[in-house]
Formats: C-alpha cells, structure tokens, sequence
C-alpha cells in the first residue's frame, strides 16, 4: 500500500471494561472505524458512553481489554511503556477540555515543553514554539503566563502545544467544553485550519453538535457500540 493510502488510526473491535473488586463494568464492547490522513471524526453519545474512555485508549493512555488499537500501522499494545511514550510524544498531539498548561510556566515555554522531551535544542525550541504560537494568533502574549490569558487564549496556546512535535494524530476531548458560544466558534475554526495545513487526523469529542457536524463523519456511542449518523 502507498503511504499516502495507509490509514493513520484503525480501531478494531475495541472493548473495554473497567475492573472493582464488587462488579466488571463494561463501558466499551466493539467499535470499529479507521481513518486517514487529514480525515476528521466527531464522537458523541450521553455522558458515561465512554468517549473520553476511546480517546484515551487511542492515544495510550490506558490499556483495551479486547480488540486492537493501529496507529501509523503500529499496534500500540505492542509497545512498552517506554517505546509508548516516546510514540506518542512524537505522534500524537492531545487537547483537553481544560487546557492543563503549567501555571509557572509562559506560553511560549509552554509549547516548547513536549518539543524538549524530545531534543533538547532550546534555540529550536524556541523558534518553532514562537512560530506556532503566532499561527494560534498569540505572538504577542508569548511570555504571558496561563493566568495572565483568556480562557480562548489559554486554549490556543494547549492548540500550539500539542502540535509542537508535529504530530499526524490529533485527539480533542471536549476542546471548547469550556468557553462561550464565540470563542468556541473561534477555536474550532482555528482547529480545522491548522487541520489542513498540517495534515492532521483528529478525533473530537463534542456534546455540541453543531461542532461535531463540522467533523467529516461522525459516530455515536450507546451502550458499549457504536454507530456512524449524519448530521447537518
Ligand atoms: N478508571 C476508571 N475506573 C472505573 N470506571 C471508570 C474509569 N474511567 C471511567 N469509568 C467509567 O466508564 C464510564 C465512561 O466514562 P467516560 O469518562 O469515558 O464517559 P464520557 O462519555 O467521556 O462522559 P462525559 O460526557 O461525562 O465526559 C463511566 O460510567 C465511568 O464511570
Ligand atoms: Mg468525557
């Protein structure tokens, strides 16, 4: 298969169930779907279906109990926990409902941190970082600190970081969850742009529908499975 045909994300028959000592509960029984470079789906579903549980699961942070996860033709329950993280460090870019940026640190540094895990070239850092945060539209709040910015601003720089390292895989949990209907707006149009010129993959998990609609296809989890629905 060309490169440029391979799927960057193949979820297969997914299953996970959560173990206490009382009771298994299982959030996730078979989801299958496969995407490709610079494709987008949306996922939505009740609260408790188990959305923030697949995002999870794709981007390694928690082990499936059944199936397999694919990402850039890699099997991530192959890996250990040491090739895992640098994976993802390299692969993967995550952006959360609330941002988690690191309160002590400026936007610009920031951004640079998952760039150093990697390569500890300040000056490229830097550069790439500044760059980036210019594409967000921040270039002059670089050495603001997360306090000091907007809750949309805040975002932006959590946009700018989690695509330092350039990752093809971008995983969206709830994004805008926290800001008004405009900055929302703003935000997602920023995400589909930065989409494009970076050939980016995303998975985006929304309650807004309005939002999920943008994504090029969409799944609905209910009851451990999944379905693909239309939305206008
Ligand atoms: N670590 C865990 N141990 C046990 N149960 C868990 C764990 N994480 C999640 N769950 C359960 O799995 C179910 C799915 O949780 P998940 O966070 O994936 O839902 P969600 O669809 O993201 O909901 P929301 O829309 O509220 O964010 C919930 O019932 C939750 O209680
Ligand atoms: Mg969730």
């Amino acid at each position: 298969m060309k490169k440029e045909n391979m799927p960057v994300l193949e979820v297969k028959s997914l299953a996970k169930s959560y173990s206490t000592d009382a009771e298994t509960l299982t959030v996730l029984k078979d989801i299958s779907f496969i995407l490709e470079k610079n494709q987008s789906l949306a996922v939505i579903g009740e609260s408790g279906t188990g959305k923030s549980t697949l995002l999870n699961l794709v981007g390694g942070l928690d082990y499936v109990s059944g199936g397999e996860i694919v990402v850039f033709n890699k099997k991530i329950e192959n890996m250990t926990e040491t090739q895992l993280a640098d994976f993802r460090n390299k692969n993967i870019g995550f952006i959360f409902q609330y941002h988690h940026l690191l309160p002590d640190f400026t936007a610009l540094e920031n951004v640079m941190l998952p760039f150093l895990i990697g390569s500890f070239n300040k000056q490229a850092a830097e550069e790439s970082a500044a760059k980036l945060l210019g594409s967000v539209g921040l270039i002059d709040r670089l050495k603001h600190k997360p306090s000091q910015l907007s809750g949309g601003e805040q975002q932006r720089v959590a946009i700018a970081r989690s695509l330092i390292n350039r990752p093809g895989l971008v995983l969206m949990d709830e994004p805008t969850g926290n800001l008004d209907e405009k900055t929302s707006a703003e935000v997602m149009d920023l995400v589909w742009k930065l989409a494009d010129e970076f050939d980016l993959t995303v998975v985006l998990v929304s309650h807004n529908l309005a939002i999920a609609a943008q994504a090029d296809k969409c799944i609905r989890l209910s009851k451990g499975s999944s379905e693909f629905i239309h939305l206008d």
